[in-house]
C-alpha cells in the first residue's frame, strides 16, 4: 500500500484546449497516455493517488464527464483537490460531489481523508503573486490596492478552509497530517505565509502543492525541508507525469 500525488492533469477530452503551453511543449504531448502508462506500471488497486488540482479544462460538469471517466479508470483510490481551473467544482459543493461520486472518487476541500494513521487535509490555497509584482530580487514593480484587499480576503477564506480540514481530522482522533494545496504555499520570495505557519502549527509532516508550470518557475516556492515540514511540488510537467510517492 502506498500513497502517491501528482497535479495539473489539465484534461480536455471534451473541451477545447485553452493553454498554448499544452500545444507547444514536448512534455505535454500525449500526456494523458504517458500518465496512464506510468500509473499502470506503478500503482496497485490498494494504492492511493491524490490529484492536486487543475483536473479539467471543462467549464461545467457536462464538459468534464470524459475527463472523470479517465480519472476513474486509473488504478487505485483517487482523491481530488480543487485547482484554480476546476470550474466544475463550486467551492460550496464539495459534499455534493462526494455524494455524487461516492465509492469512485473523493473530493478534498475543508474536509479530510484518511490514509492509515495519517489524515490528508487540504484546500485550493491562494496565489500570492499579485496585486503586487516582484522581480527576482524582490523589488516591487507594480501595486494594486483594490486587488490587494480582494487577495487578502481569498487568503483568509482558504486559510479557514484549511483549518476546518485540520480540525475535523483532529476531532476524529488523527495526530499525523499531510497537507495538500493546489497553489504554492508562499510567494516567490519563499516568505512564511499563513499556510506554512498552519502546517507547522499542526505538525504536518509534508505539504504538497502543484500549479507551477514551466522549468523557469519550478523553484518559485519552497522545495525540501523547512521547520519540520517537507515541501513537495508535484505539478505534472515538473514530475514528467510520474506520480510522486509520499508514503509507503
Ligand atoms: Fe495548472
Ligand atoms: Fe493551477
Amino acid at each position: 500500500m502506498a500513497l502517491y500525488a501528482i497535479g495539473d492533469l489539465h484534461l480536455h477530452f471534451q473541451s477545447p484546449l485553452k493553454s498554448q503551453r499544452q500545444m507547444r511543449e514536448r512534455v505535454w504531448k500525449n500526456h494523458e497516455e504517458v500518465f496512464r502508462r506510468n500509473c499502470e506500471a506503478l500503482l496497485t488497486p490498494e494504492d492511493t493517488l491524490v490529484l492536486v488540482g487543475d483536473h479539467s479544462w471543462g467549464r461545467k460538469m457536462e464538459e468534464c464527464e470524459e475527463d472523470f471517466r479517465y480519472i476513474e479508470s486509473l488504478p487505485g483510490r483517487k482523491i481530488l483537490v480543487r485547482g484554480n481551473h476546476d470550474m466544475f467544482w463550486d467551492a460550496g459543493k464539495t459534499e455534493e460531489l462526494n455524494r455524487r461520486f461516492a465509492g469512485r472518487l473523493s473530493f478534498l476541500q475543508g474536509n479530510f481523508c484518511s490514509y492509515g494513521d495519517f489524515a490528508l487535509v487540504g484546500t485550493k490555497g491562494a496565489c500570492f503573486e499579485g496585486p503586487f509584482w516582484l522581480d527576482r530580487r524582490g523589488r516591487i514593480l507594480g501595486w494594486d490596492e483594490e486587488a490587494e484587499a480582494r487577495a487578502k480576503k481569498l487568503v483568509e477564506r482558504e486559510l479557514a478552509r484549511l483549518r476546518d480540514s485540520f480540525e475535523a481530522a483532529r476531532a476524529a482522533g488523527f495526530r499525523r497530517f499531510l497537507c495538500f494545496l493546489h497553489y504554492p504555499p508562499t510567494n516567490i520570495l519563499e516568505e512564511d505565509s499563513g499556510f506554512t505557519r498552519m502546517a507547522e502549527e499542526y505538525g504536518a509532516e509534508q505539504l504538497i502543492y502543484a500549479h507551477i508550470h514551466g522549468e523557469n518557475r519550478f523553484g518559485d516556492s519552497i522545495l525540501g525541508e523547512k521547520n519540520g515540514v517537507r515541501y513537495r511540488l508535484v505539478s505534472g510537467d515538473y514530475r514528467k507525469w510520474q506520480p510522486d510517492k509520499l508514503l509507503d
